[in-house]
């Protein structure tokens, strides 16, 4: 994640909504936008928050937008220069043979894009849609998740929904099977005498495979860490809207964006069937529109919305959360410390697991929570330590990344004296960043290396910000030997590896005096003034478990867990074939680039770093000056995020020097989910508790080594025996009405601009 204090984005939501639709004159009462505007008018008098249609109404309406060939080429053209960017596009055309066996196939992001064009040239999308998903399409198949464009007509006005979740689960041995939730939640939580069925058929098809073939619009890579994507999960629904909800089956996450088809019919083991209807939600007011062309002219062009966007500039953030209120975590423990947003907190476990302490860490935070992130972290770690806690389980479920040095920040808690770099990292090297590179080594040799105050010098402090701490300065970062670059031609390379020129391989400098000013305002432990730390747990009391949405970050976290520190993980759920899987499934480069900062930097250079107007003319003639459209962002989905794979990394010693992307890794044990852990997040924490050191497995495949033997107990202490009382009345407080089934993946109140990060 990269963070700007200077904003130079603008919020899509505003500018869209800013004008009032004005009639249109051809109103057609019959077409399909016509009928949802009539239908969504209805939901409005009645007050519906976000009013819904049947799926085959707006499927039919989103492809009664004309295609636009004129709009389309300039789409294309515009999105170019910032494909340049993605760093792995030859290891997508030609992966390694295990990558490609086990993990996902070949993808030619540049022949693909080409055959788009030559498509759009000769007229052969029948309608907008048509192309919109294709574009899109062509990107998720990347299973990149920092790879990501979603055009408007995918996503501005209408995600799509079925109307229930499920789960996929087993009885801890057996290969697991789909239910419905709410099924497995009535019979876990009260009524004792209904047995759910599974199901067998999904639309007259195979269960499994059809929820495979759900799973693959998903933007993970690991095809076990898909699959659990497809179902309702704890983790992703303490997140609240800006996780992926209760799975993409159901609409959430990825699922928002697939058109489901009319209705879902599933068959069940007991013979009987049932079809739901299906729906889309209507994003976009819809009072006046009454034809798809009459839609293409108000959410789909750059007139309407530029005239808006002076008046819609972000007002700057300096609220520490966008949320105040605590987000609720149904199926959680009472916690001993938890961050409001749900993003980390900390448990114990009562009984026979009294001396486990559990932290929770569905994220590694795409919001301004860094600091209270940290707190959390060391406060809780400092707790358990003080309340004799001996074993430590971390739960990364749902995590799909953040803040880099968040990342380093834990693993360096935890391992103050451990090696400081998950891998070294690089870029692609083209015109581009070594533009940049160079004008921006040289404007920080003139500036000191400094946290400057921005109350006595705010210039000063904007130059540090957005220069001086820059990857593209020189003196940012140390290469493979830890020591500082002698210049920019050092940093940059290029190195040649398949065909295509990358950077130097570079390590973040973690004594960085400036180090706050890419981490959201942290240091990190173990440097500087946080020397002063004893590691709190041996690693072989430690044990990780994993859905493997793990991306990003928790991808950096991770392999410094598992290659420095030696710590074991531990999959969860996965396909229904047995062996073993991954625990770390989400995209593995280490750092995603937003478009909007890209463009920013361009601009900037151009218009604020040059010193003549001579100079910024030579930049406007370079590939600098390409970045002027509006159109990528304009013909963006409100409430998505567009974003490249900036950085890769390789792991130390990797002669082929391959993206660890593309690295297979599988975990050290596996274990299913059953019904309670769908209901109560501790049946999970227990399991791996036992697997790891309390002797008795519940690995389906893979094992915990040598760890497996039954700790003595401690004896009860007074607090324990507050715990057990409170535990007991926590699960018997648990309620069907507290696990929502109506929860959607929602981005339009986060704050995308600028902020890097893999959303759902
Ligand atoms: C009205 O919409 C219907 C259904 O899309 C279409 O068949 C018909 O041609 C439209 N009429 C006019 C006047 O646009
Ligand atoms: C198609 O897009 C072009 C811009 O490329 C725009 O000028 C034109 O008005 C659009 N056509 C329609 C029918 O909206
Ligand atoms: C238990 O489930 C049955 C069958 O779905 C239902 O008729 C009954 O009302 C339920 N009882 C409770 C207490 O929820
Ligand atoms: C069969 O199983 C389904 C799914 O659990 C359930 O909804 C349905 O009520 C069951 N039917 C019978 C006849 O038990
Ligand atoms: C911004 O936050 C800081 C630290 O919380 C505070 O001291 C400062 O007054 C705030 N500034 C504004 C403009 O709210
Ligand atoms: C603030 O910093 C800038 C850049 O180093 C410098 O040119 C300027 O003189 C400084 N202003 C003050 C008031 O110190
Ligand atoms: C790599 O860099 C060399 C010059 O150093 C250049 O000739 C070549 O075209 C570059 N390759 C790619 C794929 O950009
Ligand atoms: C890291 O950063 C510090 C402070 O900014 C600097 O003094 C040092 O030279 C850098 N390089 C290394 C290798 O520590
Ligand atoms: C480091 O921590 C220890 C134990 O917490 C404390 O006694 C000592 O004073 C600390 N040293 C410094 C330099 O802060
Ligand atoms: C760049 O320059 C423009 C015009 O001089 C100014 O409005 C803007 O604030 C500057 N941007 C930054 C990030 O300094
Ligand atoms: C950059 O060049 C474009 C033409 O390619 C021109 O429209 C624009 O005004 C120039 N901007 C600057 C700041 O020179």
């Amino acid at each position: 994640m990269v963070l700007f204090n200077a904003i130079a984005g603008f919020s899509l939501a505003s500018i869209a909504l800013a004008s009032p639709p004005q009639l249109h004159a051809r109103q057609n009462a019959s077409s399909p936008c016509a009928q949802v505007s009539a239908s969504v008018a209805a939901q409005a008098a009645v007050a519906v928050a976000t009013p819904t249609v049947a799926a085959s109404l707006a499927y039919s309406c989103i492809t009664s937008v004309p295609f636009n060939q004129s709009a389309a080429l300039d789409l294309l053209a515009s999105i170019v220069p910032y494909f340049r960017w993605q760093s792995n596009t030859v290891w997508l055309k030609d992966p390694p043979k295990e990558y490609a066996e086990k993990v996902q196939p070949a993808v030619d992001i540049w022949g693909g894009l080409k055959e788009i064009k030559s498509k759009a040239e000769s007229g052969s999308y029948d309608n907008e849609f048509d192309f919109g998903f294709e574009l899109y399409t062509l990107l998720q198949s990347t299973h990149d998740g920092h790879f990501v464009f979603v055009p408007d007509v995918v996503g501005t006005v209408f995600n799509w929904a079925r109307p229930v979740p499920l789960v996929s689960i087993s009885n801890g041995k057996d290969l697991p099977k789909p239910f419905v939730y709410p099924d497995v939640l009535a019979e876990v939580l009260g009524n004792t005498t209904f047995t759910p069925s599974a199901i067998t058929k999904i639309n007259g098809e195979d269960a499994l495979e059809y929820l495979e073939k759900v799973a693959q619009r998903g933007s993970l890579q690991d095809r076990d860490a898909l699959y659990n994507n497809v179902f309702y999960q704890l983790a992703a629904v303490s997140l609240g809207p800006t996780g992926s909800g209760i799975g993409t089956f159901a609409g959430s996450g990825r699922g928002r964006w697939v058109y489901p088809g009319p209705e879902t019919k599933l068959e069940f083991e007991n013979g009987t069937s049932i079809t739901y209807t299906n729906f889309a939600r209507v994003l976009i007011p819809f009072d006046g529109i009454s034809s798809g062309e009459y839609l293409y002219s108000k959410w789909f062009t750059e007139s309407e919305l530029i005239e808006t966007e002076a008046e819609s500039a972000p007002a700057p953030s300096n609220s520490s959360t966008p949320t105040a209120s605590s987000l609720p975590a149904p199926g959680y423990p009472p916690p001993v410390i938890r961050e409001e947003n749900n993003l980390i907190g900390g448990y114990y476990l009562e009984k026979d697991y009294s001396d486990v302490a559990v932290l929770s860490v569905p994220s590694f935070v795409g919001i301004e929570a860094q600091v209270q992130f940290q707190q959390t972290a060391e406060k809780f770690l400092g707790a358990a330590k003080a309340a004799g806690k001996k074993k430590l389980i971390i739960d990364v479920s749902a995590n799909g990344g953040g803040t880099i040095l968040l990342g380093y920040d834990l693993y360096k808690l935890l391992f103050p004296r451990g090696v400081g770099h998950a891998a070294g990292d690089r870029f692609r090297a083209f015109e581009s960043t070594d533009l940049l590179g160079h004008k921006f080594s040289k404007v920080a040799e003139g500036l000191p290396r400094e946290l400057a105050d921005p109350e006595q010098n705010e210039t000063l402090y904007n130059l540090q910000y957005d220069v001086v701490s820059s990857i593209f300065n020189y003196q940012t970062d140390v290469d493979v030997n830890d020591e500082n670059f002698e210049s920019w031609e050092d940093k940059f390379g290029p190195v040649k590896v398949k065909g295509d020129n990358f950077s130097s391989l570079i390590r973040w400098n973690l004594s960085d005096v400036e180090t706050p000013l890419n981490s959201g305002g942290i240091f990190v432990h173990g440097y500087g003034k946080l020397t002063n730390y004893t590691q709190p747990f041996a690693a072989e009391d430690i044990v990780v478990v994993s859905d493997g949405y793990c991306a990003s970050t928790c991808t950096i976290f991770s392999e410094l867990m598992r290659q420095r520190a030696g710590v074991k993980y531990i999959s969860l759920g996965g396909r229904a074939k047995p062996g073993i899987t991954q625990a770390v499934g989400g995209v593995k480069g280490t750092n995603n680039f937003p478009w909007d900062s890209i463009q920013f930097l361009a601009q900037y250079t151009i218009t604020n770093l040059s010193s003549t107007p001579k100079e910024a003319q030579y930049y406007n003639s370079t590939e600098l000056g390409e970045y002027w459209s509006k159109t990528p962002f304009v013909r963006q989905a409100i409430g998505s995020s567009i974003n490249v794979n900036f950085r890769d990394g390789i792991r130390d010693g990797d002669e082929t020097q391959t993206p660890l992307q593309f690295v297979y890794e599988a975990a050290d044990c596996r274990i299913l989910y059953t019904k309670e852990m769908t209901v109560d997040i501790t049946a999970i924490w227990k399991a791996a508790a036992d697997s790891t050191w309390g002797g008795k497995s519940h690995c389906i495949a893979g094992d915990l080594g040598g760890y497996g033997k039954k700790t003595n107990r401690r004896s009860r202490t007074a607090e324990d025996k507050v715990l057990e009382r409170r535990m007991k009345q926590w699960r018997k407080s648990l309620n069907v009405a507290d696990y929502p089934l109506d929860l959607y993946t929602d981005l339009t109140k986060a704050r995308l601009d600028m902020n890097g990060y893999m959303w759902p």
